[in-house]
C-alpha cells in the first residue's frame, strides 16, 4: 500500500466500536493492519465484536474496553490500559452517538411538546460523547507528535430534516466543535494532531430501521421520502464510509483539518427539484 494510506501499527481507538457504522469501520481498520480498541459500554457485545474482528482478519490486532463515552473514569482507564499495550494513541474515531426518542418530535405533536429532558440526553450523547474522549485521549496524541480525530456529524446538522430537533441541535455542535480543535490542535501542534468529521448520509441499522422501513422490508413515508430526496436513490452502505475514515485517518489528507466530508449519496447538495 502508498505510504500516503499506511495505517500499519497506528493505534486507533474507536467508540460505539459495537454499533453498526463505527463497528464495520474498526473491522475495517484491523484489517488494514491498524491496532484497534474497540470501546463499548457491554463486555458481551465487545467480545462478539472482538471475535468477529478476528474471524474476518486472523491475528488482527485488537483489544476491547468498556467505556461509556460519559464516564470520565472508564475513558481515563481506556487511555492507560491503551498505553501499557501500545505506548501510543493515534487516532480517535468519535463513532458512539444517534437519536433519543423523546427528542424527537412525532407527525401529531410539536415543537411544545418536546420532552426537554430527552433533548439534553441527545445533546449530552453526541457532543458531550465526542467532546470527552478527545480530551481524554488529544495529551496523548500531542505527546506522540501525530493524531487524527474523526467525529460522526449528520446531515441533519447543515438541514433542517423534520422532528429530530434533538439530535440535529447535537450535530450542529459536534460540526462546530470539530472546527473549534482543528484551529486549536493546528496551533498548539503545528498540523501534527488534525481534527475532522464524515457527514453520513441515512444508512440503515437497529436504530432508524423502524423509523425508514416496515417489517416487510418496504420503505415507511418517510424511508420513502429520504429515497427521493438522495440522487443516488437508495441508503448507504457501511463499508462506504471507510474510504473516507481511511483518508482522514491516513497521511494522504496531512493538510486537511476542519472538514466534514459528506459521504450521504447526494443529499446535502439535491435541492429536492
Ligand atoms: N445510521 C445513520 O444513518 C447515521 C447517519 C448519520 C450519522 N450517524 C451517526 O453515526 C454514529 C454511529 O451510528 P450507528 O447508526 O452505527 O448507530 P448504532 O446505534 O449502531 O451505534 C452507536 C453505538 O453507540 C453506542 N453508545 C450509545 N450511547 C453510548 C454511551 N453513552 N457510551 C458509549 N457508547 C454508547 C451504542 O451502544 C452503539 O453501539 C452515531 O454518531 C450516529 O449519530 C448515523
Amino acid at each position: 500500500m502508498s505510504a500516503l494510506f499506511d495505517l500499519a501499527g497506528r493505534v486507533v481507538l474507536v467508540t460505539g466500536a459495537t454499533g453498526a457504522l463505527a463497528g464495520s469501520a474498526a473491522d475495517y481498520l484491523a484489517a488494514h493492519g491498524a491496532r484497534v480498541v474497540y470501546l463499548g459500554r457491554s463486555r458481551e457485545k465487545l467480545d462478539a465484536a472482538l471475535a468477529k474482528c478476528r474471524a474476518k482478519t486472523p491475528g488482527a490486532e485488537c483489544l476491547g474496553l468498556v467505556a461509556d463515552v460519559l464516564d470520565r473514569p472508564a475513558l481515563e482507564n481506556a487511555r492507560d490500559e491503551t498505553l501499557r499495550k501500545w505506548g501510543r494513541i493515534d487516532a480517535l474515531l468519535n463513532g458512539a452517538g444517534g437519536n433519543v426518542p423523546g427528542a424527537t418530535i412525532p407527525p401529531d405533536k410539536t415543537f411544545a411538546d418536546l420532552d426537554f429532558d430527552s433533548f439534553r440526553q441527545v445533546v449530552d450523547l453526541n457532543l458531550h460523547g465526542t467532546v470527552l474522549p478527545s480530551l481524554i485521549f488529544i495529551p496523548a496524541m500531542m505527546e506522540g507528535g501525530r493524531g487524527s480525530i474523526v467525529n460522526y456529524s449528520s446531515v441533519t446538522a447543515p438541514l433542517a430534516v423534520t422532528r429530530v430537533v434533538g439530535y440535529s441541535a447535537a450535530k450542529s455542535a459536534v460540526d462546530n466543535f470539530t472546527r473549534w480543535l482543528a484551529v486549536d490542535m493546528a496551533r498548539r501542534t503545528g498540523g501534527k494532531v488534525r481534527v475532522n468529521a464524515i457527514m453520513p448520509g441515512f444508512f440503515l441499522g437497529e436504530q432508524n430501521r423502524r423509523l425508514l422501513t416496515n417489517e416487510d422490508g418496504t420503505l415507511t413515508d418517510r424511508g420513502k421520502l429520504i429515497v427521493q430526496n438522495t440522487p443516488f436513490g437508495r441508503f448507504g452502505e457501511a463499508d462506504e464510509l471507510h474510504g473516507a475514515i481511511h483518508y482522514l485517518l491516513a497521511d494522504a489528507s496531512k493538510f486537511v483539518t476542519g472538514t466534514v466530508l459528506a459521504v450521504d449519496g447526494g443529499f446535502c447538495v439535491f435541492s429536492g427539484v
